[in-house]
């Protein structure tokens, strides 16, 4: 009976620490303060994109919430004002599935901004269909976008270096690959609809993520700019809101035991984007707060080269 009592004890134990110090991991040490600073947030209305808006606004940034939606973003802007009591935050209509859009948005920044030191692209989707430009939604969204509105902001962040980019990217990119052959033809990163495709798709615009920032560092040595890549954890949002209702299914209980909160999840975005020191990595990819190594296909140096080329010509640049 004890020996029984004991065992269970043992387990109990064994969750509690694996929920909390695991699964919830490290948090943001650093205590940089970004009074005077402007930092944006793309997709800063809802999940890990709204507390990561929260937290700089609590270390006195000037936070441009770059949403897609005006309504849910003012409506998001209430609440960061409300938690992180700044009353430095700003609204702009950003959608980064229009090409159109990322230019206005940039034309809009730069004309009344005159400063950036953080840049963070969180927005990110997981679903079909086709961006207003014709590209795979996915690969539109997650990479193109985020591209080009890099691309078009970079001039202001040299201007007063150090600045950051900080990308968010998923240790799901450790399943994508590049189908160039399939980007050529289709303009997206894969085609069909079953759950396994979708999720390929997925992963392959993760990886481009990190093909990106590894090539983009490269591009950027000599400059005070630094960038990024990171795999935030495995985190309860609104992201599979769009995924069929089977995936949402086999992901509830997983999620309960498994799953971070979006606080837990803003962590490694604030640390790449506040850490004092870490500018010698900049280009690497990071989980748990803590730099890490990854696999030779998203670093390959012919690949990134590749994409970047063709991100250039997909939305205008070239
Ligand atoms: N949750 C996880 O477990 C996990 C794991 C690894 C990586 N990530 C990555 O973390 C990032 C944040 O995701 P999340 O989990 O916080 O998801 P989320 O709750 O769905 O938030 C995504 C944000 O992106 C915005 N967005 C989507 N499409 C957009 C577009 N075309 N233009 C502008 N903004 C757009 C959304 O705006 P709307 O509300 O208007 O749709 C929303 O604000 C994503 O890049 C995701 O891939 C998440
Ligand atoms: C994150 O880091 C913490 C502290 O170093 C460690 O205890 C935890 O196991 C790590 N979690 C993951 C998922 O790597
Ligand atoms: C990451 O940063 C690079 C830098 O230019 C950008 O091109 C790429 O699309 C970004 N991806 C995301 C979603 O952050």
């Amino acid at each position: 009976m004890i020996s029984v009592l004991l065992l269970v004890a043992a387990v109990l134990v064994a969750a509690y620490v694996f929920r909390h110090v695991v699964v919830n991991g490290k948090r943001c040490t650093s205590t940089a303060l970004l009074h005077g600073k402007t930092v944006i947030v793309t997709g800063s209305n809802t999940g890990i994109g709204k507390v990561t808006a929260t937290e700089l606004a609590k270390r006195g940034a000037r936070v441009i919430m770059a949403c897609r939606s005006r309504q849910r973003g003012e409506a998001a802007l209430e609440e960061v004002q409300r938690d992180s009591g700044s009353n430095q935050l700003v609204f702009m209509q950003l959608d980064l599935g229009s090409l159109s859009s990322v230019r206005s948005f940039a034309e809009a920044f730069l004309k009344s901004e005159s400063r950036l030191d953080i840049l963070v692209n969180n927005a990110g989707v997981y679903v079909q269909g086709r961006t207003e430009d014709g590209l795979g939604m996915m690969f539109g969204v997650n990479h193109v976008g985020h591209f080009l509105l890099t691309n078009l902001l970079l001039g202001r962040l040299k201007e007063r270096g150090p600045s950051r980019v900080v990308n968010v990217s998923s240790m799901l990119h450790r399943f994508g690959k590049i189908d160039f052959d399939c980007l050529n033809t289709h303009k997206a990163l894969g085609l069909g609809g079953s759950i396994p495709e979708v999720f390929r798709v997925y992963a392959d615009s993760k990886l481009c993520n990190v093909l990106f920032t590894h090539q983009l560092a490269k591009r950027l040595q000599g400059t005070e700019v630094t960038c990024y890549s990171l795999h935030p954890g495995a985190i309860d949002t609104d992201l599979m809101r769009n995924a069929r209702s089977l995936m949402q299914m086999l992901m509830k209980p997983v999620k309960l035991f498994f799953f971070k909160n979006p606080l837990q999840g803003a962590q490694t975005t604030l640390h790449c984007a506040l850490q004092e020191g870490i500018e010698p990595l900049s280009g690497r990819y990071f989980s748990n707060c803590t730099v890490r190594d990854v696999g030779a296909k998203a670093k390959d140096d012919a690949v990134a080269k590749k994409l970047w080329e063709l991100s250039e010509r997909l939305c205008g640049l070239a």
